[in-house]
């Protein structure tokens, strides 16, 4: 099923508000939106873009795997909007876990949600396509797709490009049980490998050399005592990314 709104506070609540109705199908499903009045980021922030700049998107089907392992498929979401964005020549970067970068500036994020009860997922992206003004705190981390580019792409023709590419990593993803089979291509995508990293968890911050992803989705670090610690949570700040320059 695909469905279009004008307007919506979110498409990852509206999937939220079908899925509690007893919407059910095996297929991946999408709803988009022109336009969010309650647009939600990760870590409970807001996400917010002007009417009609941005491909606003929901997917959500029946996960088929454990919960535990839900947080992978934010990682194929990533790679399916990278290969789409390729599609129409547009060469981009991933930035663990899943936020889609050009030349150090993020264009796309995602939130992913899981409904255990209901055994749905919910993956909701926001492509930035044409929007040209950002508020001052984002100036120097956020672009969109024609500013970055001067591309100006067919929003259907997207969106179904992303399904598509989706449709294939979940395949994958469900075969393997894990990221196995697309660990090399996800590393190849990974703006950070072999650079220099900061992560920031509750425990306090640490710096180190990235070193790709494992099966698992965790993005391994290799600190300065030669340590390889797994990183599955907190954020990751990447030399030359957001702004981010430890020679500051
Ligand atoms: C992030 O913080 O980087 C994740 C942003 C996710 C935004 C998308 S837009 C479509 C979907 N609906 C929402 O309310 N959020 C996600």
């Amino acid at each position: 099923m695909k469905l279009r709104l004008d307007e919506v506070d979110s498409t990852n609540e509206y999937a939220k508000r079908l899925i509690a109705d007893g919407w059910s199908s095996e297929e991946l499903s999408v709803v988009t939106a022109q336009y969010q009045t309650a647009g939600k980021g990760r870590r409970g922030r807001q996400w917010v873009s002007p009417p009609g700049t941005s491909l606003i998107l929901s997917m959500f089907f029946k996960a088929g795997v454990d919960n535990d392992k839900c947080p992978m498929i934010t990682l194929l979401a990533a790679l399916a909007v990278r290969d789409a964005l390729a599609g129409f020549g547009i060469k981009t970067d991933i930035k663990w876990p899943n936020d889609i970068i050009i030349d150090g500036r993020k264009i796309c994020g995602i939130l992913t949600e899981a409904i255990p009860d209901k055994e749905y997922l919910i993956v909701g992206i926001g492509i930035n396509l044409t929007c040209d003004a950002w508020p001052e705190e984002l100036a120097d981390k956020a672009t969109s797709v024609f500013m970055a580019t001067g591309e100006c792409i067919d929003e259907d023709a997207l969106l179904d490009a992303i399904m598509e590419a989706m449709e294939g990593y979940l395949k994958d993803f469900r075969e393997n049980g894990d990221l196995s089979g697309l660990v090399d291509t996800y590393n190849e995508a990974l703006v950070s490998v072999g650079r220099q990293v900061t992560v920031e968890n509750p425990q306090g911050a640490y710096d180190g050399i990235c070193e790709g992803i494992n099966s698992k989705g965790e993005m391994l670090v290799r600190g300065e005592d030669g340590e390889v610690t797994t990183v599955y949570a907190g954020e990751v700040s990447v030399q030359g990314v957001y702004g981010y320059d430890k020679e500051k």
